[in-house]
C-alpha cells in the first residue's frame, strides 16, 4: 500500500491537476469527431444535460469516496463495504484498456508535431496525408513509444513534481488558442451553416445513439467510472471545498471540449465545400481538418506547431493520470517500488498499443464485432466497463453505504447546495438510465438493433 500518500497543496492544486488528466485528447480529438458524426447541436445538448446531471453525480461521488478513504480505487470500494470490493478492481481494468490505444493517439499528435516543426504544413493538409501515415507499419508505432516514454518518465517522478506543476502552466496558453483557432475557422467562408450545424439542435438527428455516444464521452471526457477520480480525490486535503471543485472541473472540461469542436466542426464545412461525408471521418476529424485551417493562415506553421505542442501537453497529462492510475494499483497489489511497477506496466502498454496501432495498417484485418482494434477498445472501456463500473458505483453508495456518507463527506467543507437532487440521482435516475444505455450499447454491438 503507498505508505506516503502526496496530497495536492490547496484547491487549485487539486482543481488543475484533476483538470489536467480531464483535459485532454477527450475534448480535443474525440469530443469534436463525435460531435460532427452524431449531429451537432443535438449531441452538445444532450451531453450538456449529462454532464450536469450524470457527471456532476458520479464526479462528486468518486471524488469524495476517494478523500473519505484515502485510497484508490481498489482499496477504497473494499473500506466502505466489502461486498463492493470488486467494483475497485473492475474500474481499475478500464484505465488498463484506454491507456495503450490513447497513447496512439498521443503518437499521431507528436507525428503531427513534427510535420509542423519541420514546414510540411501543405503535406500535412493534403487529403491522403493522415490515412497514409497510420497505415504504415514502423512510423505510427514509433511516435506512440516515444509518447508512452514521456508519459513513463514523469510518472516515475512522482505525483507531486510530475502531475501537478506540469497541469498549472500550459493549459490556459491552450484555451488562449483554441479560441483564437475557433475564431478564425467559424469566420473561413461556407463555415455558417457549419456553425448552425453545431449550435443548433435538429431533433431530426436525435436517436438513442447520439445520448449513448454522448454519455460514453462524458465518462472518458471527466475521466469517470475508472477510479481515476477516487485517486486524486485520494489525495485532497480536506479543506479544500469540494462541490466547487468538481463543479469547476466539470465547467472547464465542458468548455475547452465545446470549444474545441468550435475550431473544427465548421471548419469542416468550409474546406469541404459543405459535403456531408466530410463529418463522418470519426477518429482522423481532428488530424485531417486542422492542417487545412492551418495551411490556410497566413503564420499556419508556426500557430499550427504550438497548437499541437499544447495538443501534446494536455494529451500527456491525462497520459499521465492513466499511467499513475495504473501503476499504483499494481503497486497497492504488489507492494514493488515504484520505479520497477512503472517499469512493468509501460511494457505492457507498448506491447498493447502496438497492437492496436498496428490495427490501422498490417493489422487492419482484426475485426472484432465489426470493430478495428481502435474503436473495440473504445467501446468495451466507454460503452460496456465504464457504464457498469457507474451503475455499481451508484447501487454501493446509494443503497449499501448510503449517499449520506457522501453528503457529509462534502459538507466537511462548503455547502452541498443539491444533495436532494443528488441522492434522488445517485439512487434512481443514474442507475436506471445507465442500465437502459448499457443494454442498448450491448445490443448494438452484437446486431440486435440497428439504428
Ligand atoms: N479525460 C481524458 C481526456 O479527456 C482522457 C482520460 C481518460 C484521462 C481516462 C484519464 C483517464 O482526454
Amino acid at each position: 500500500m503507498d505508505k506516503k500518500r502526496g496530497s495536492f497543496s490547496g484547491k487549485l492544486g487539486f482543481v488543475l491537476a484533476a483538470a489536467g488528466s480531464a483535459v485532454g485528447l477527450g475534448n480535443l480529438w474525440r469530443f469534436p469527431y463525435l460531435a460532427a458524426k452524431h449531429g451537432g447541436g443535438i449531441f452538445i445538448l444532450i451531453y450538456l444535460i449529462l454532464a450536469v446531471t450524470l457527471g456532476f453525480t458520479l464526479m462528486i461521488t468518486e471524488v469524495s469516496i476517494g478523500r473519505k478513504t484515502g485510497l484508490s480505487a481498489a482499496g477504497a470500494f473494499h473500506k466502505l463495504d466489502k461486498r463492493f470490493g470488486f467494483v475497485g478492481y473492475l474500474a481499475c481494468v478500464v484505465p488498463f484498456i484506454i491507456t495503450p490505444y490513447y497513447c496512439v493517439i498521443g503518437g499521431w499528435v507528436i507525428k503531427y508535431l513534427i510535420a509542423f516543426v519541420t514546414g510540411q504544413v501543405e503535406a500535412a493538409a493534403g487529403d491522403d496525408y493522415f490515412t497514409t501515415f497510420i497505415s504504415e507499419a514502423a512510423q505510427p508505432v514509433l511516435w506512440f513509444a516515444i509518447f508512452v516514454l514521456l508519459t513513463a518518465i514523469v510518472v516515475i517522478l512522482g505525483v507531486e513534481k510530475g502531475v501537478e506543476k506540469a497541469s498549472t502552466i500550459l493549459m490556459p496558453i491552450l484555451v488562449l488558442l483554441t479560441i483564437g483557432i475557433a475564431i478564425y475557422s467559424i469566420t473561413r467562408p461556407g463555415a455558417g451553416e457549419g456553425l448552425r450545424y453545431y449550435l443548433l439542435p435538429s431533433m431530426e438527428h436525435f436517436s438513442a445513439t447520439t445520448v449513448l455516444a454522448a454519455m460514453g464521452q462524458l465518462f472518458y471526457s471527466m475521466s469517470l467510472a475508472m477510479g481515476i477520480m477516487i485517486t486524486y480525490g485520494s489525495y485532497m486535503k480536506k479543506d479544500t471545498p469540494l462541490r466547487n471543485s468538481v463543479r469547476q472541473i466539470e465547467l472547464f472540461d465542458t468548455v475547452i471540449a465545446i470549444l474545441a469542436g468550435l475550431m473544427i466542426v465548421p471548419a469542416v464545412f468550409a474546406f469541404s465545400g459543405g459535403n456531408e461525408e466530410a463529418l463522418n471521418k470519426g477518429p482522423s476529424l481532428m488530424f485531417i481538418t486542422l492542417p487545412k485551417v492551418f495551411d490556410s493562415m497566413t503564420f499556419g506553421s508556426v500557430i499550427g506547431a504550438v497548437f499541437f505542442l499544447l495538443v501534446l501537453f494536455a494529451a500527456l497529462t491525462s497520459a499521465i493520470s492513466l499511467l499513475e492510475t495504473n501503476v499504483s494499483m499494481v503497486r497497492d497489489k504488489l507492494g514493488l517500488s515504484r520505479k520497477k511497477t512503472t517499469l512493468i506496466v509501460t511494457i505492457y502498454v507498448l506491447i498493447v498499443g502496438s497492437l492496436v496501432s498496428l490495427g490501422f495498417g498490417p493489422l487492419d484485418f482484426v475485426q472484432i464485432i465489426g470493430m478495428g482494434l481502435l474503436d473495440f477498445c473504445d467501446f468495451v472501456s466507454n460503452s460496456v466497463l465504464m457504464p457498469i463500473v457507474a451503475i455499481l458505483t451508484c447501487v454501493c453508495m446509494g443503497f449499501f453505504v448510503k449517499p449520506h456518507v457522501i453528503i457529509e463527506e462534502v459538507e466537511t467543507n462548503g455547502d452541498f447546495k443539491e444533495k436532494k437532487f443528488y441522492t434522488v440521482m445517485l439512487k434512481w435516475v443514474a442507475p436506471i438510465c445507465l442500465i437502459l444505455i448499457l443494454i442498448f450499447a450491448v445490443s448494438e454491438a452484437l446486431g440486435f438493433v440497428t439504428v
